[in-house]
């Protein structure tokens, strides 16, 4: 049997220039926009962490140095903190920058995911790595490890890459890359296809990609020889048909809350729901909500 590396790497794409948002992204990252009191990009890396991830590439575009700021030492507001006692708020920041080594990379050109997972490559080298889209909050559900970890479990058991998905309503197969799968190995599907966003009418399948997975460094190859397609974009769905084709590709189900920070009405359910759970405020919203 094969011997595979821990994966220990993660890719955070991070370089949209977020129009969904505007105006408020017109000087602010996306990934930045607080959830209660948290930068949407901090669920992303305190996921990967719980998962055991160790380096974690964020691929940002131009303008974004924030994100890269935010997880580094930050002396003058450290050195109020302390000076004022206020410990508690020190303790509240000083340990964003011992989370992982946070390493970024800019994408020059907006090519496509797939072209912002390359990117990532010369991090990566031959290793496994797991890949987190920011747009999607996920919350772990009761006991369960986070999702990341659930993918991690399925990759090691079977020795191949293995990615998220989750069932979606006819209608919504648009919005998402969408497997077609021929069979399913105990809980795991066998992919056979992923397709970028198909018409309803042309889709395989209902179950669409929330944006996590994890790879083994062969997608690489993948993405290096395949061509723009959707949107004339490089497409990370299209590397994934070529890798279950030679490799081998299985998505499983997760347990979890996710929401859809990429959109207005996600964005603000993740607010909501992870308000209600915050001991600072959670006993005001409730009341507030049921008025
Ligand atoms: C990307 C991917 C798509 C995936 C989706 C999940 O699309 O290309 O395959 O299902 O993320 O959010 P985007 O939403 O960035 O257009």
């Amino acid at each position: 049997m094969r011997i595979m590396n821990k994966v220990k790497k993660a890719i955070i794409p991070a370089a949209g220039l977020g129009t969904r948002f505007l105006p408020a992204t017109k000087t602010v990252a996306k990934e930045m926009l607080p959830i209660v009191d948290k930068p949407s990009i901090l669920y992303i890396v305190e996921e990967a962490v719980a998962a055991g991830i160790e380096d974690i590439v964020i691929i940002a575009g131009r303008g974004k140095t924030e994100i890269e700021d935010f997880f580094d030492v930050s002396y003058e507001l450290e050195d109020l903190l302390h000076k004022q006692n206020k410990t508690e708020l020190l303790d509240k920041i000083t340990h964003l920058k011992d989370l992982a080594n946070i390493i970024s990379i800019r994408q020059k050109r907006p090519l496509g995911l797939g072209h912002a997972v390359l990117s990532g490559q010369p991090i990566v080298g031959d290793q496994p790595f797991a890949v987190l889209l920011g747009d999607e909050i996920m919350v772990n559900k009761g006991n369960h490890p986070c999702v990341t970890q659930q993918l991690i479990h399925g990759y090691e058991k079977h020795q191949m890459s293995t990615v998220a998905v989750m069932e979606v309503p006819p209608e919504e197969v648009f919005k998402y890359g969408i497997i077609a799968f021929k069979e399913k190995v105990d809980s795991y599907f066998k992919i056979t296809e992923v397709i970028e966003k198909p018409n309803v009418t042309e889709a395989p399948s209902c179950f669409a990609l929330p944006g996590r997975y994890v790879f083994d460094a062969s997608i690489f190859q993948h993405l290096k020889n395949i061509k723009p397609g959707k949107n004339n974009e490089i497409q990370l769905t299209d590397a994934m048909t070529l890798n279950a084709k030679y490799e081998g590709l299985l998505a499983s189900t997760f347990e979890a809350f996710r929401y859809d920070a990429g959109d207005k009405f996600g964005f603000l359910q993740a607010n909501i729901e992870l308000a209600l759970q915050h001991p600072e405020i959670q006993n005001k919203l409730k009341p507030y909500l049921i008025q």
